[in-house]
């Protein structure tokens, strides 16, 4: 097998998962080595060197894998947006559109406190939808967003655009074709 330099190659393609005519995008195995995992988190903090963030958010569920090991390394604190119903504490809710259907993700209401300087992270950009549901959440409790950072970016499904539209500083590390 050639040595894996870049972080796509570390990526593994699952045919037909969930559903079939799907390529799911599997981060496992980047999470896995050592070096991969390295390099992820790394290279989502790169364009913020010298930037003071006070809060990490990270999207259920692999956002919060390298939202924790980003905030780690930011010296910031670790801020959770769950699906609906996971979250113990007092909550505000956005709703978004799924493929089939819609779901709705939450923040507790006390977790940024308006003022802070706020870096959204998850696994994969694909119609932005979740995301944007996040980035609702985080200016609701007036949070100011100074970076959305991904590992994977579609950008056939439109996921950068959408979050740009939103002036959104939009950070992705690799990127594939098709859905
Ligand atoms: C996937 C992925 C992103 C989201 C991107 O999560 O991890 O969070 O979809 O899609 P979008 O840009 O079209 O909103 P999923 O909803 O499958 O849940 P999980 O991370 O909890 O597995
Ligand atoms: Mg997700």
């Amino acid at each position: 097998m050639p040595r894996k330099t870049e972080i796509k190659d570390y990526i593994r393609t699952i045919v037909d998962f969930p559903h079939e005519g799907i390529m799911f995008r599997d981060v496992t195995t980047l999470f896995a080595d050592p070096r991969g995992f390295r390099m992820a988190v790394d290279q989502l903090l790169h364009p913020y060197a010298g930037v003071r963030f006070d809060k990490v958010v990270g999207l259920e569920a692999r956002g919060f894998i390298l939202g924790g090991a980003v905030a780690h390394q930011l010296s910031a604190g670790f801020v959770p947006i769950r699906k609906k119903g996971k979250l113990p504490g007092a909550v505000i809710s956005e709703d978004y559109q799924l493929e089939y259907g819609e779901a709705v993700v939450e923040i507790h209401d006390d977790a940024i406190e308006a003022g802070e300087k706020v870096l959204l992270v998850d696994d994969l950009l694909a119609t932005g939808g979740t995301a944007e549901a996040g980035i609702k959440l985080v200016e609701r409790l007036g949070g100011e967003i100074i970076g959305c950072a991904f590992v994977i970016d579609l950008p056939d499904l439109g996921g950068r655009k959408r979050l740009e539209a939103m002036d959104m500083d939009v950070h992705t590390l690799c990127t594939f074709d098709g859905l």
